[in-house]
């Protein structure tokens, strides 16, 4: 018999798990309560920018087996149902929101069939997981309940999700596991380590390996402080220490820091959580991270007033990228749009270049000036930030934006940039954690 799937939420993380568990060839119903963006995915197209993920939806809904819709009904024909509504930071503190989980789990338990699972994908403070379940219990006794932390990186959603380099399952018993293996066969044949674990195990990896992400990016960033004082290059730090494998050269590169709708949210909920369970101290350290996360922002900012001057309201000043990271049109806790907008604040004129961020940018800061094309961004700029680490912004011909600014100064914030070629062209060049 060939399961069907039904997918609560249908963000980055759903809609890319829905089609992809179609690829699979299950039946896939994905329910999201936006009715536009339900719309937009029963027409095949998708709300957001992720690469390789159009070209799959627009071949699953070809299919007949993927199917989208805003009516929790929907969801009794199916097996098993994954849940992946968001987890935001709640408004009031550091804590995550879980309304939407709740109330995910809340709108389909009146239509799940007998011996179904429920399977939460999204990332929740541990012991979420067990106090759903025990909800599920008495609302929906027929039903269970497992957790299955996802670990896809945007910009390589599909890659992450059908060839991931672990599966973790938590489970209250084998009949669960069994499910769960039933589903992701395909996956697990390739030789992909399956790991099984209990509910808050499974809830806690989660946390456990953004927090790690987190801390090797604070790290370097760190370092980068320390290679300013002391007159070093961090770029040359990082990979000279990379190459110990315990260390590993991935998630050291240094800059403006890390953003986006997950790192940062995960681990000030991972504090909150910890502070709930009387282990707080265990992770005070995470409160170091944030603190030197953000701190890289400013440092941009003090090197931009160093360039200019104190008070910013005579310059005009190019940004080129505003989401968290390239190949995504992500602006979520961006840092790229958090020096933006804080420039503008301080009196400056900013001008921001995006290859696919403008639109949810603009949304978010209406009062942000956005241009189309790098050249009409950098049109008599006195400097240029370096923010998202774009390809088309490593291909562009520093000669041939001499002319176009006003004063040639580039400030690398993402340490991508070819900085002789800059230099030769005649540009002052600063990147962060180089003194040189
Ligand atoms: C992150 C994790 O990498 C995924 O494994 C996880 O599944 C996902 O969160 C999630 O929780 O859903 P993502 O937010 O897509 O994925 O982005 P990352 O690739 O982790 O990058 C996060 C931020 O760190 C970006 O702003 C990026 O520019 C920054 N970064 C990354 C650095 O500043 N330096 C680095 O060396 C690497």
């Amino acid at each position: 018999m060939t399961l069907t799937l039904s997918v609560v939420g249908c963000g980055y993380l759903g809609a890319t798990h829905a089609a992809c568990m179609s690829s699979l060839g299950f039946t896939v119903i994905g329910i999201d309560t936006d009715p536009n963006k339900v719309a937009m995915l029963q027409n095949g197209e998708l709300p957001f920018y992720e690469p390789g993920l159009d070209t799959l939806l627009a071949q699953e809904m070809k299919t007949g087996r993927l199917s989208f819709t805003t009516d929790f009904s929907a969801v009794k024909d199916a097996d098993i149902h994954f849940v992946c509504v968001g987890t935001p930071q709640s408004k009031d503190g550091l804590a995550a929101d879980l309304t939407y989980v709740r109330s995910a789990v809340a709108e389909i338990a009146p239509y799940l069939k007998d011996g179904s699972l429920v399977v939460g994908k999204s990332t929740v403070p541990v012991g979420t997981a067990q106090s759903l379940r025990e909800q599920l219990a008495k609302t929906a006794p027929q039903a269970d309940l497992a957790w299955n932390p996802e670990f896809l990186r945007e910009g390589f959603a599909v890659e992450d999700t059908l060839t991931p380099n672990r599966l973790v399952v938590g489970v209250a018993n084998d009949r669960a596991e069994q499910i769960l293996k039933e589903v992701y066969k395909p996956i697990i044949d390739l030789g992909t380590p399956w790991i099984r674990a209990d509910l808050p195990t499974a809830e806690l990896v989660k946390v456990a390996a953004n927090s790690f992400l987190a801390t090797k990016i604070s790290f370097i960033n760190a370092m980068a402080e320390v290679c300013e004082a002391a007159g070093g290059d961090v770029t040359v730090l990082a990979q000279a220490i990379g190459y110990d494998p315990r260390i590993g050269n991935k998630f050291l590169q240094a800059g403006i820091g890390f953003g986006g709708g997950c790192l940062p949210k995960d681990i000030r909920a991972f504090m909150a959580r910890a502070e709930e369970l009387g282990a707080k101290q265990a992770l005070e350290f995470l409160r170091e991270i944030d603190a030197i996360n953000l701190r890289a922002r400013q440092r941009v900012i003090d090197v931009v007033r160093s360039e200019l001057s104190e008070d910013l309201t005579q310059y005009k000043i190019a940004v080129l990228g505003a989401t968290f990271k390239p190949d995504s049109d992500d602006v979520r806790d961006s840092p790229a749009l958090d020096i933006a907008v804080q420039l503008q604040a301080a009196g400056a004129a900013v001008v921001v270049h995006d290859p696919k961020g403008i639109e949810p940018a603009r949304k978010r800061f209406p009062k942000l000036k956005y241009a189309e094309v790098v050249t009409d961004a950098v049109k008599d700029a006195d400097l240029i930030l370096h923010l998202t680490e774009w390809k088309e912004y490593r291909a562009i011909d520093p000669s041939a934006l001499s002319s176009l600014v006003k004063r040639k100064i580039i400030i690398d914030g993402r340490n991508m940039l070819n900085r002789e070629l800059w230099r030769k062209a005649g540009w002052k060049f600063h990147a962060l954690g180089r003194t040189d």
